[in-house]
Parts: structure tokens; C-alpha cells; sequence
């Protein structure tokens, strides 16, 4: 009876579930921990690299962009929403990410329209010129907290420890222990000792 409604569950689930990830079933350029958990296994044409650290779980969906992306997450993190990588998104330890939270390192198209005006034709023939895309790598330091609905654009730190308010958009460095919150995202106050 428990297999059945178990079968049956997992047929219904629109993507490919994986609880642990082994190895041997994936990408040879990702290196996940052996008690890591990766939910979707992102699947490339691109040559990238992703690597999890232990006891982590990465429920977020993973784009990568272009050869040479690289997504590191590290040990004890909680990862959902969706991380596009086309440069580099780097992820500490002891993180957590809620979900419908958008991390993107990248701007997708120059804000110049001479300079994207043929990006959807390029798309079509699976071509993309890199070249007028302003990207800057995001690095989420250990202990940060992520509130659901957050984006995270291009070239943003958030420090040691800092909290991104649900619902933010954060387009600016974020200090350690600090919170922030709104869009663009402002420092509300900073954590106190007995809060860290
Ligand atoms: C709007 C956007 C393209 C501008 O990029 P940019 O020209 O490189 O802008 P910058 O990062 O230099 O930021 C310029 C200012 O706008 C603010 N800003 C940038 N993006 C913002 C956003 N999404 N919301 C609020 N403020 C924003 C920055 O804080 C900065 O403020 P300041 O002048 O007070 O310092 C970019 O920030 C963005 O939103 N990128 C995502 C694009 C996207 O949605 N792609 C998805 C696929 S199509």
C-alpha cells in the first residue's frame, strides 16, 4: 500500500527527483558531497562546474548559462528558488535560501537596445553574445538567511551572517550581520552579539 501511494506520488512530480545524488549518475564535472541532497540534477550542454558540500540541501532550480559557470555550495545549506549562473555564484556554509528566491549574476541583455535588438533571434538559432552583458559574481557568505521572495542581482556580497528581508532586491553589498530589506534593498538594523 505504502509503495503504491509512493509510486504513485513520484509520477505525479513534474521533475526528476533525486534524494542523494551518487555520483556515478551524474555530470563528472560536479562534485557533490556523499550525504549531500540535490533535488534537480541540472542538466547542461554547457561545461560548468557545481559542487555541494556535506549535509546540504539543494532544492532549487539551477540554470546554468554558459561554459565556464560555476555554482559552489557549501556544508549544512538549505538552497531553493532558483540560482541562474553564467559567472559565478558562490554559497558558505550554514546558509539558508527560501523558496521563490531568484539569484542571478548576470543582467541577460545590455540595457543598450542596439545591443540586444538581434537576442532573440540568436536565442532561436541557441546563440548568445556575452560580450554587452554586464555579469559580476554573487557570493552569499556562511550564515547568511535569505527571505522567500528575495532576488539577488549581479555582484552582490551578502556578508557573514546577514539576512535579506522576504521580498527584497537586493543590488548592493550587504554588511555582515546586518539586515536588510525592500527594493532596492536598505539596511534596517544590525545585529546585535547575542543575535549572532
Ligand atoms: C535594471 C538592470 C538591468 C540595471 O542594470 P545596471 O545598469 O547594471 O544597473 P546597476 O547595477 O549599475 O544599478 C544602477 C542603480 O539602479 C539600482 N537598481 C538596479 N537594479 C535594480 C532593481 N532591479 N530594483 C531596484 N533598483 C535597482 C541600483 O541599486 C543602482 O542604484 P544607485 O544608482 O542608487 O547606486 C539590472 O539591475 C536588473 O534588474 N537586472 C536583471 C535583468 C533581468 O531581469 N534579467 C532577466 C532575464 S531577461
Amino acid at each position: 500500500m505504502i509503495k503504491r501511494t509512493l509510486k504513485r506520488v513520484l509520477s505525479l512530480t513534474p521533475y526528476r527527483i533525486t534524494k542523494r545524488a551518487p555520483q556515478e549518475h551524474v555530470n563528472p564535472n560536479f562534485d557533490f558531497a556523499e550525504d549531500a541532497t540535490v533535488r534537480r540534477i541540472p542538466n547542461t550542454p554547457y561545461t560548468v562546474g557545481f559542487s555541494v558540500g556535506a549535509s546540504t540541501i539543494v532544492e532549487a532550480l539551477v540554470s546554468f548559462e554558459r561554459d565556464g559557470a560555476t555554482l559552489s555550495v557549501g556544508k549544512r545549506t538549505f538552497v531553493n528558488g532558483h540560482l541562474v549562473v553564467s559567472n559565478s555564484i558562490e554559497i558558505g556554509d550554514d546558509v539558508m535560501i527560501a523558496w521563490g528566491t531568484t539569484v542571478v549574476d548576470h543582467n541577460s541583455h545590455s540595457i543598450r537596445f542596439s545591443e540586444r535588438s538581434r537576442d532573440v533571434e540568436d536565442w532561436a538559432r541557441g546563440a548568445k553574445n556575452w560580450e554587452k552583458v554586464v555579469s559580476a559574481p554573487v557570493r552569499i557568505d556562511n550564515k547568511a538567511w535569505i527571505g522567500f521572495n528575495a532576488i539577488i542581482l549581479k555582484g552582490v556580497n551578502v556578508g557573514e551572517g546577514g539576512i535579506v528581508a522576504a521580498g527584497s532586491v537586493v543590488t548592493k553589498d550587504v554588511l555582515p550581520w546586518t539586515i536588510v530589506g525592500g527594493n532596492p534593498a536598505k539596511q534596517i538594523r544590525t545585529l546585535g552579539k547575542h543575535e549572532r
